[in-house]
């Protein structure tokens, strides 16, 4: 699909050239597109799948929506100069507190020891940052906040559903 949009938007722009020319076009651009489908891709996907219940995958999936909305609410009160409140969000809602209610949503599921580990460096860092927060110096927030999504990066590349 792509290959033929790409093609053709090349005719259009080649088409004052000979026939000859526009072979030719075709016949070198079209290699890095069959590279990029080509199954060595760096992006092939070798994360480790999890294999939850529908019920614990439901838990999971909601506390992680709150997850990103807490880093919204975060954001929100560095731009507002809220420190505190971004603190309690922070400590309340990625911090260990979280990581009760997530445990409990998710029931008695099990999971991989370097996904435990992944999610409580992900708790530990956010406590951090509700430490840092009030001092509202963003030399030292905007750090700890990058630390912090950094391990939802981490776990997001390793792990899937
Ligand atoms: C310990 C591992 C781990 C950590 C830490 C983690 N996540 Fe996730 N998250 C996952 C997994 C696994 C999925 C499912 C991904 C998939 O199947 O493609 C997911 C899915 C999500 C989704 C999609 C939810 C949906 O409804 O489909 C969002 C949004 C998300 N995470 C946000 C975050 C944010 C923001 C953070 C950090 C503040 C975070 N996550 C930290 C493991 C983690």
């Amino acid at each position: 699909m792509n290959r033929i949009t790409f093609v053709s938007a090349g005719l259009g722009l080649v088409g004052l050239l000979s026939l000859t020319a526009v072979g030719e076009a075709q016949h070198e651009q079209g290699h890095p597109m069959i590279k990029e489908g080509a199954p060595t891709d760096s992006r092939q996907d070798d994360r480790v799948a999890l294999g939850l219940s529908q019920e614990a995958e439901a838990g999971m999936k909601l506390t992680m929506r709150e997850h990103l909305e807490a880093l919204q609410a975060i954001v929100a009160g560095l731009g507002r100069q809220e420190f505190e409140q971004a603190a309690k969000v922070a400590h309340e809602e990625l911090g260990f507190p979280k990581h009760h209610q997530a445990m409990q949503r998710e029931g008695v599921a099990t999971f991989p020891l370097k996904y435990h580990e992944l999610a409580m460096a992900h708790h530990q860092e956010a406590e951090s940052l509700a430490k840092v927060l009030p001092s509202k110096d963003l030399k030292t927030i905007l750090p700890q906040l990058e630390r912090t999504i950094g391990v939802c990066v981490s776990c997001h590349r390793a792990y899937k559903l």
